[in-house]
């Protein structure tokens, strides 16, 4: 684990790399101005040839001098916030991975929460996903160095939460063979245990029993059983209730209404609301903050067995809605309205739904910005502070109810498609039937829950998407 450690002055410091920001048109950032007058007369020129005038996301190497053998310089734009700093940190993160001791005055950006933001951003940015390959090339850091960083409890918070983000990744990345339901619920049950949380895993017998009528249908062609997973955080002095519920498709095969080949490649993504949810919960109990916080998981594979249910089948819901399923595709909703129905009956003062529901959220949204739907505007505030706070990008869209008639089932209380147009909308009118009208948002992270590329602290594939914003409202209910 790698040591971060503050020191309170750049004099007197020495490392492999140095890492100094600098802002648009080169204005030098804390520390800099010192480095670069004594790296000589030919930088300006230097930078001039790369191009580096500071922009965010910039950065420009050179051998180092007296103290350090290397000098990075990263670009924090016209002005920083913590996001600015949070990316910063991640473009030096990850050109940092071949140093062992790395400083950098970052965190003396005078802005609130600098150290947690680089931090985060940094460990974000040295992310590597290696289990699979024969030659892991891991980080070589083992030490960061915080110039200015007064507050240990800044630290540890920028790390947890990084540490919750990775978890996620790991989970959206480890292939479908290698996390069926059995094993997620598992890897919950150890985490549980590891942070004295209460956890209840039902199997495929007492999802029966539990009337987990969603879950058990799309669960239906699928050799690997599934399993409903619900971990119960109640630390001393709370006084308000956060539900959180994450879609836990471990594959989305499309089920009979099955998908073209490259519809599945990123399919073993599908669970990246529950690996959401699971992140969130380390980092909440982690951090200790005081909210009670249920989270609840439905885990399974859409597959297309032989007993698999198909396109005009009908099941009922936990909370008794029947359920006319026309397009098998269409599973998240499925399982999400069992998890929704669970968390409506302790009544918690919010509830929150993560889930890679939609194509039509990309086709809406992009790969960037996730979806938030919900009827209640104070609800769907609340977590859009906390992912502005967060730095994770989101828009809300309109759950409007004169789109409810498309979900009008001739046979059932509703169907589970709803037509050509507004795919998210629909989605979200379908949820909302069983969420009992109580405070309620649903957030579609089909495109941010995976990067085709590398951005700064996010790296390429599961992006771990969500989780900061979740700690984020955890904090916020509990001081509010
Ligand atoms: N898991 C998919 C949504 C998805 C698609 C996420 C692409 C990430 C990338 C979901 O289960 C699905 O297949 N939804 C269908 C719904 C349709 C059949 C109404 C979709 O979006 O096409
Ligand atoms: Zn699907
Ligand atoms: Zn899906």
């Amino acid at each position: 684990m790698m040591n971060i450690v503050a020191a309170s002055d750049l004099e007197g410091t020495s490392g492999d790399l140095l890492v100094l920001p600098v802002y648009e048109e080169r204005v030098w950032g804390p520390g800099a101005e010192e480095i670069a007058l004594d790296l000589g007369d030919w930088l300006e020129a230097y930078l001039d040839g790369l191009d580096f005038t500071g922009k965010v996301g910039q950065m420009a190497a050179m051998p180092g001098n007296d103290g350090f053998s290397r000098v990075l310089f990263v670009g924090l734009g016209a002005e920083a916030d913590a996001d600015v700093l949070r990316r910063a940190a991640g473009v030096a993160g990850r050109a940092a991975l071949r140093y062992e001791k790395v400083v950098t005055t970052l965190s003396q950006v005078d802005i609130e929460g600098a150290a947690d933001a680089v931090v985060n951003g940094f460990l974000l940015g040295q992310y590597k996903y290696g289990k699979y390959l024969s030659k892991p090339k891991p980080s070589q850091t083992t030490e960061l160095v915080l110039v200015g960083a007064e507050d240990e409890g800044e630290i540890t918070h920028g790390r947890l939460i990084a540490e919750a983000v990775a978890m996620a990744r790991d989970l959206v990345n480890e292939p479908a063979s290698g996390k069926a339901p059995e094993v997620l619920a598992d890897i919950a049950r150890d985490m549980a245990d590891e942070l004295g949380i209460d956890i209840t895993v039902y199997d495929e017998t007492e999802i029966v029993a539990a009337r987990f009528g969603g879950l058990r249908a799309v669960s239906l062609g699928a050799t690997n059983p599934p399993r409903m997973v619900v971990m119960r955080y109640r630390p001393d002095g709370a006084e308000k209730t956060l539900a959180l519920i994450g879609k836990g498709i471990v594959f989305d095969s499309g089920g009979l209404s099955i998908k073209p080949a490259s519809g599945m490649e990123t399919m073993k993504t599908d669970m990246a609301g529950a690996a959401a949810v699971f992140g969130a919960m380390r980092a909440i109990a982690g951090l200790g903050v005081a909210v009670n916080v249920t989270a609840i998981t439905p885990l399974t594979e859409n597959m297309t067995g032989g007993a698999a249910q198909r396109p005009g089948d009908v099941f009922t819901a936990r909370n008794g809605k029947t359920v006319e399923v026309l397009n098998t595709d269409a599973e998240g909703r499925l399982v999400l309205a069992d998890g929704l129905a669970l968390a409506a009956e302790e009544e918690p003062d919010l509830m929150v739904d993560i889930a890679t529901l939609t194509g039509a959220c990309m086709v809406a949204l992009g790969k960037k910005v996730a979806g938030a739907l919900g009827h209640d505007d104070d609800a769907v505030a609340q977590v859009e502070a906390a992912a502005r706070r967060a730095g994770e990008k989101l828009w809300r869209l309109p759950l409007e109810k004169e789109y409810r008639t498309l979900l009008d089932s001739p046979i059932a209380d509703l169907k589970n498609i709803g037509g050509r147009y507004g795919g998210a909308i629909t989605a979200g009118l379908f949820l909302a039937e069983f969420a009992d009208d109580r405070p309620w948002v649903h957030l579609d992270i089909a495109g941010p829950a995976r990067a085709d590329s590398e951005d700064a602290h996010i790296t390429k594939g599961g992006t771990g998407y969500s989780v900061s914003t979740l700690v984020a409202l955890a904090e916020d209910m509990a001081s509010a």
